[in-house]
């Protein structure tokens, strides 16, 4: 039997007679005359007042009733005389379906976010990662809309990869060898080494490069050892990769998909914002609006220099041409000096990796980071360099092999065009969205450095 979802029942014109609805037991009061029981079933925020008076056959269960345990309650849907909630359930029997007990954690309230995610099997229970997550889906079908309303396709790119997308090193190693094996890894279950994914931009080329606007949307993997509340070693990335688009076109994608995503946010997940805007961070809703209202700003790297310069603030890494720019630089640009999104291009060539089309300048790139306030960088994206001789001494430069990268030459060896994409960090763009300032409560399972659980 399928019985409706809160959310269905509180979103009910009128009152119903007879339905039956499941879901976890949040609380229960008793007084003298019934028990009311706060059930959520996690379709919404808001729970269902249950209300089972002492005269029901099921009374004597009722001290049976605790929080976390699962019940089935029948009864009938009436306008509720408290007024605090529209609709609650006038109970005619209520079933135990699983029991809970008093060693069960989310009894108390106010646990710290390092304590739930340390009992990430229990903590989508909660308020405030249940609202996260149905965040988190809803985003992620807004995505897929995007890209699909806008004639993209979504191809799904390898997870175990022979190629080092982003040249950092910071991969991954896949093999069936045993640890501490002398074979060679040609004698490796693939022939050759393999990692998991940092990125599916180079095979999202190739696909660009036939159906001309494609996107990927899967996890990708990095084995940065930075124990920050804005890395994960498994997270999920947006990457779109579209022929014929120059890098300003690029930071037009970038901007018009962030600002598509937060007009869904608002249309779709207005109880969450309201939540995440009380007890998260008082200021997220008139951020997002702003975000939403106001062009990104835009800046070329070497003019973000010059301002972080001359902002007369003392930076704990020092700012230079030529050096990346730090979290502490990227949350100055966004949060104190433009007090909005940016984008930040033109960066150097020395700092980026060898795909990025070369200005004519000759010491800058067409790469592009879209910074936002309180996080940072959320999206990173380039032209390509779409010429083939330019390519090969960026490929020479980088130490990369011609024979395992002929293919991405290929793709300029036979009707190359401009082309350019960008990869969206999913949870930095949560972060965003909800205010929550940790990646690992964003993330379903954390996979951070010392950290896998399950
Ligand atoms: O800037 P990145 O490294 O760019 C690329 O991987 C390109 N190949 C993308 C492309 O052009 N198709 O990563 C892109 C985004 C970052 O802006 C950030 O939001 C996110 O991915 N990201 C991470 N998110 C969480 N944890 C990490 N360790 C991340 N590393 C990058
Ligand atoms: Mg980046």
């Amino acid at each position: 039997m399928v019985t409706p979802n809160i959310r269905s029942l509180l979103a009910s014109k009128e009152p119903v007679q007879d339905v039956t609805v499941q879901g976890w037991v949040r609380t229960r009061r008793d007084s003298k005359a019934c028990t009311f029981i706060e059930l959520n079933d996690g379709s919404c925020l808001r729970g269902l007042q249950v209300v089972a008076d002492n005269s029901l056959a099921c009374a004597e269960l009722y001290p049976k009733i605790l929080t976390g345990a699962s019940v089935r309650v029948t009864g009938d849907l009436v306008t509720s005389p408290g007024g605090k909630q529209a609709f609650e359930v006038l109970a005619k029997n209520v079933e135990i379906i699983g029991e809970s007990d008093g060693t069960y954690v989310l009894q108390k309230k106010g646990h710290t976010p390092e304590f739930l995610r340390s009992i990430s099997h229990l903590r989508p229970r909660t308020n405030l990662l249940g609202s996260v997550f149905r965040v988190r889906s809803r985003m992620a079908f807004a995505i897929h809309k995007f890209f699909q309303e806008q004639d993209f396709f979504y191809v799904h790119t390898p997870i175990i990869t022979s190629s080092d997308c982003e040249g950092a090193g910071e991969m991954f190693r896949v093999t069936t060898l045993p640890q501490g094996s002398a074979a060679k890894p040609e004698e490796d279950f693939f022939g050759k080494p393999t990692f998991l994914t940092v990125s599916g931009q180079l095979q999202g080329e190739v696909f660009a490069c036939a159906l001309s606007k494609i996107y990927t949307f899967g996890p990708t993997f990095r084995a940065e050892n930075s124990n920050t509340a804005r890395h994960a070693a498994e997270f999920w990335m947006i990457e779109p990769e579209m022929a014929f688009y120059d890098l300003e076109a690029d930071m037009g994608l970038a901007e018009a998909n962030v600002k598509y995503l937060l007009k869904s946010l608002f249309e779709t997940c207005g109880e969450e914002l309201e939540f995440f805007n009380k007890f998260v961070d008082t200021g997220l809703i008139a951020r997002l609006q702003h975000t939403l209202d106001k062009p990104f700003q835009r800046v070329s790297y070497t003019d973000a220099v010059d301002l972080l310069l001359k902002s007369g603030r003392k930076f704990e890494y020092p700012v230079e041409w030529g050096q990346n720019l730090q979290s502490e630089h990227e949350r100055f640009l966004a949060e104190e000096h433009f007090q909005s999104p940016v984008t930040v291009f033109n960066y150097p060539r020395s700092l980026k990796p060898f795909y990025m089309r070369q200005n004519d300048d000759g010491r800058t790139v067409a790469a592009m980071d879209v910074l936002v306030p309180g996080i940072g960088e959320i999206i990173g994206g380039s032209q390509r360099e779409e010429r083939l001789d330019l390519l090969e001494q960026a490929m020479a430069a980088h130490g990369l092999s011609e024979e395992n990268y002929r293919w991405y030459a290929d793709l300029r060896r036979f009707g190359t065009v401009p082309h350019a994409g960008f990869g969206m960090g999913f949870e930095r763009f949560l972060m965003f969205a909800t205010g929550v300032s940790n990646i690992r409560d964003v993330i379903p399972f954390a996979r951070t450095p010392g950290h896998a659980e399950f």
